[in-house]
């Protein structure tokens, strides 16, 4: 038995961040708050989604405290806005951070508690307010999701936290928000999509469902990102890399990441390294590892990407994916931790700690090669420079 879970509403398309307002008169909102970053607010595209709400005769609040890699601080103090401004419902607008941010506070307004209360393999109990996803990047797939991972103040720890509750229940997909979105983020943002399909479709709980939705992901994403990266621009690749991002998202969502986020997560929390980026350090080399545990689900990811075709075999085609993970790693220009600044010493003096956190995520046991902590200290390794 297959569970699919998906936002009720999904509007994609160029413009449908103008039916916000109509989305929030639908899902009968009376006073949203809208979750967002500086950054979006310095752009005034937060000030333009709350015009535009406004003018729909719904009185919303903005809460654009949230920060790269969410932290527990800042989830609490959305809560607290939240409360205090006496509001019924959520948007959130940006890339994952206040994607998750607003997850994290409707989940924390429902049930009470803390975040890490809630942290895989704990329930979430009930669900939240409504929460309107508008993602501005092509992207994390979080519109569409079960899942936020919020860093734990305290401890530093990046923490998955995983429940129906969690998908939000309506999302505008609307590929004129990244027009803007620099060659950098493209770049990792892209590939942290690229890895959501791979991922979900060599994943242990792979479906047919969520095949069709990875492998048509991947195909768009291997084909478009080059050009979104080198033309921002680019309308056509920019359209087709946001439909692909949110079909990204409900692949794994209904299926599960693996390896490459469960090793990404810790360096994400303890070097900030951007999410997509260090999927982006580990993909090949995971990729490589795991490859021969599931051969021929590899080669089917080769060929949807048109790295290899029919004729090949499936080994052929996998060394052809590794080699060709590895050119486009150097075309978008992907840094190793060594070239990306980390401290060395501080690196290998954490990756025990990395490989245990790596494995309490969960994440690493949905991989076809089921890694040892070994192994997994053994690829930050070899990723290193
Ligand atoms: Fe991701």
């Amino acid at each position: 038995m297959t569970e699919i879970l998906i936002p009720s509403i999904i509007k994609i398309g160029g413009g449908s961040f103008q039916e916000a307002s109509a989305t929030l008169v639908r899902l009968q909102c009376k006073r949203p708050l809208i979750v967002t970053d500086v950054f979006l607010t310095r752009q005034g595209l937060s000030e333009r989604l709350r015009v535009q709400i406004e003018q729909a005769g719904i009185e919303c609040g903005i809460f654009s405290e949230t920060v790269p890699d969410p932290t527990t601080d800042a989830v609490s103090e959305g809560v607290r806005v939240f409360m205090a401004g006496q509001h019924d419902s959520l948007v959130s607008l940006g890339g994952g951070s206040p994607i998750d941010t607003a997850k994290a506070i409707g989940m924390l307004v429902a049930n009470g508690g803390r975040a890490r209360d809630y942290k895989v393999p704990n329930q979430i109990p009930k669900g939240g307010p409504p929460h309107l996803a508008v993602p501005t990047t092509a992207g994390t797939g979080s519109e569409v999701t079960r899942f936020t991972v919020i860093t734990d103040s305290e401890t530093g720890e990046k923490m998955l936290i995983a429940g129906g509750a969690l998908v939000p229940t309506a999302a505008i997909v609307d590929y004129e928000l990244t027009l803007s979105m620099p060659a950098r983020l493209t770049a990792d943002t892209g590939t942290d999509s690229l890895t959501h399909a791979i991922e979900a479709y060599v994943s242990r709980k792979a479906n047919p469902f969520t095949d069709t939705f990875a492998l048509a992901a991947m195909k768009t994403i291997w084909a478009e990102l080059p050009t979104a990266f080198r033309e921002p621009g680019n309308r056509n690749a920019r359209e087709r890399m946001m439909l692909a991002a949110t079909q990204g998202g409900i692949a794994f969502s209904n299926s599960s990441v693996a390896l490459v986020h469960g090793m990404s997560r810790p360096i994400g929390a303890h070097f900030h390294v951007p999410h997509g980026l260090s999927n982006a350090m580990l993909l090949p080399a995971v990729t490589a590892f795991s490859v021969k545990a599931a051969e021929e689900r590899y080669a089917d990811c080769a060929r949807a990407m048109e790295i290899a075709n029919q004729l090949d075999s499936d080994q052929v085609a996998t060394d052809r994916l590794i080699q060709g993970l590895l050119v486009r790693s150097e075309e978008l220009q992907v840094p190793s931790p060594k070239t990306f600044g980390i401290p060395e010493e501080r690196y290998f003096s954490l990756i025990p700690t990395m490989a245990v956190q790596a494995l309490a995520s969960g994440s690493p046991q949905n991989n076809p090669r089921v890694p040892s902590s070994e192994e997994i200290e053994q690829l930050y390794r070899q990723v290193w420079a």
